[in-house]
C-alpha cells in the first residue's frame, strides 16, 4: 500500500524514534508499504517516520544511480536499528541532496562519505560494513531522519536564510508536490 509521505514542519519527523524488536506490530507489511511508497514516489531511501511511523527502519535502493555511480548497482537495503560511526578523519565532500518530506528543494550539504554502519535486518540477523562514497551518503541522510534531523538542518545558515520562505509554506501546509503527502496539523491561535 502506498502511503502519505509526512512533509517538513510535522511533528512526526521531529519526534522520538522507537528501537524495533521482532515483535513489533506487522513489521513486515510495514517495511513493503515502505518500498512501495520510495518507488511509487521515486526516491532512493526512506525512512519510517516519513510515513508517519516513529520507528528506527530504513529502506534503501540506489541502483537506479548505477549508471554514475556503478558500485551502487543492485544495493538495496533494509536497515533495522542501524547505527552510524563516521571516520572523523576523513575529508568532508560536498554534494547535493533532496528529501521527500521536503518537495521541491535541493541544497548542497556537507558529509564525510566513509562510515562504518551496523544494523539488523528483517530477520533481525546483525550486519556490519564500511561504506564509502555516495551510498555512505544516502544511509547518513535516512538514518539522520531516525534522528530528528533533516538535511536542511545541515546546510550553510546563508542558503536556509534563502529557503526560509519556502520552509515557512511548507510548515503551514502549503506545498506542491505529485505524490500523496501529509502536512502539519493547522494550528489553531487561542
Ligand atoms: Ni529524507
Amino acid at each position: 500500500m502506498i502511503l502519505p509521505i509526512y512533509i517538513y514542519g510535522h511533528p512526526v519527523l521531529r519526534a522520538q524514534n522507537a528501537v524495533v524488536t521482532p515483535d513489533y506490530p506487522n513489521l513486515h507489511e510495514l517495511i513493503e508499504n515502505m518500498k512501495e511508497t520510495m518507488y511509487h514516489t521515486q526516491g532512493i531511501g526512506i525512512a519510517a517516520p516519513q510515513v508517519g511511523v516513529n520507528a528506527r527502519i530504513v529502506y534503501i535502493d540506489v541502483d537506479v544511480l548505477a549508471e554514475d555511480f556503478p558500485e551502487l548497482k543492485d544495493v538495496r537495503m533494509v536497515l533495522i536499528n542501524p547505527k552510524i560511526e563516521v571516520d572523523e578523519n576523513a575529508s568532508p565532500v560536498t554534494r547535493e541532496e533532496g528529501c521527500l518530506s521536503v518537495p521541491g528543494i535541493h541544497e548542497n550539504v556537507q558529509r564525510i562519505e566513509k562510515i562504518h554502519l551496523t544494523w539488523q535486518d528483517e530477520q533481525f540477523e546483525q550486519h556490519e560494513k564500511d561504506i564509502e562514497g555516495y551510498l555512505a551518503r544516502v544511509v547518513q541522510h535516512e538514518c539522520d531522519h531516525l534522528e530528528k534531523t533533516l538535511f536542511v538542518d545541515r546546510i550553510s545558515p546563508i542558503r536556509k536564510q534563502i529557503i526560509r520562505s519556502k520552509l515557512n509554506n511548507m510548515m503551514k501546509g502549503k506545498v506542491s508536490c505529485d505524490y500523496n503527502c501529509k502536512v502539519a496539523p493547522i494550528k489553531r491561535r487561542k
